[in-house]
């Protein structure tokens, strides 16, 4: 059995108190922070920069929680060693975004930074093919990026298992990761399937229950 992780995605959290939030769902179990970088161009919404990493990580220091830092910004190579600085533990960057992929992957690793890449829900896994030796993390998008609170697109489940029997064959140990529409109710699917890191915003911060229970609630549908 591979350690799952709950990665909820603070796109959905109140800024107005960010670190207390995040650290009611570490308390409850998550292990990474996952933090939705946005630039108004590759994706319609704006959101955060680096300074919201850097505010983050004595928070995840405290808990020993990983900071994953998927970056849906167009040429993302300009902004590696800010978001480094800042504390990234793992840098996802969008193969649609990176013309030259490999040593974009170099480069945060050079830095000293975890490399993940991540597709959009219309890109083929073969685009993979090449970069997968070199990368510690990749990530299934389930919804099309831009967006918390969206719906998981079912045939994702085929694509996650397409995913882990390409990473198996290689031998690969790198994280099979899955972002968008992540609830209680589909997590059990996906970790079927070969997915090891569960991104979870609206069912964590969002809602009726307290982020606790949330995090509970995966726990139980993981059990
Ligand atoms: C979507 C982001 C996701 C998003 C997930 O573009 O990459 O991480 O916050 O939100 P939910 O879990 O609400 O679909
Ligand atoms: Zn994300």
């Amino acid at each position: 059995m591979r350690p799952i992780h709950l990665a909820p995605s603070i796109l959905s959290a109140d800024f107005a108190r960010l670190a207390a939030h995040v650290e009611e769902a570490l308390d409850a179990g998550a292990d990474f922070i996952h933090v939705d970088v946005m630039d108004g161009h590759f994706v319609p919404n704006i959101t955060i920069g680096p300074l919201i990493v850097e505010a983050v990580r004595p928070v995840a220091d405290r808990r020993g929680a990983v900071v994953d830092v998927h970056l849906m910004i167009e040429r993302p190579e300009r902004y590696l060693a800010d978001f480094a600085r800042a504390g990234a533990d793992i840098l996802t960057v969008h193969v649609e975004t990176c013309p030259h992929l490999h040593r974009t992957v170099q480069a945060i690793r050079e830095l000293g930074v975890r490399p993940g890449v991540t597709l959009n829900p219309a890109t083929s896994l073969t685009t993979l093919d090449e970069i997968l030796p070199y990368v510690d993390l990749v990530l299934i998008m389930s919804v099309n990026p831009g967006f918390g609170g969206q719906s998981y697109i079912p045939t994702s489940t085929a694509k996650i298992a397409r995913l882990r029997a390409m990473l198996d064959a290689i031998g690969s140990t790198a994280e099979l990761e899955v972002d968008g529409g992540i609830k209680p109710g589909n997590a059990a699917e996906v970790v079927a399937a070969g997915a090891t890191v569960l991104v979870a915003g609206s069912a964590i911060f969002g809602g009726a229950l307290s982020v606790a229970e949330n995090v509970a609630a995966f726990q139980a549908a993981l059990t």
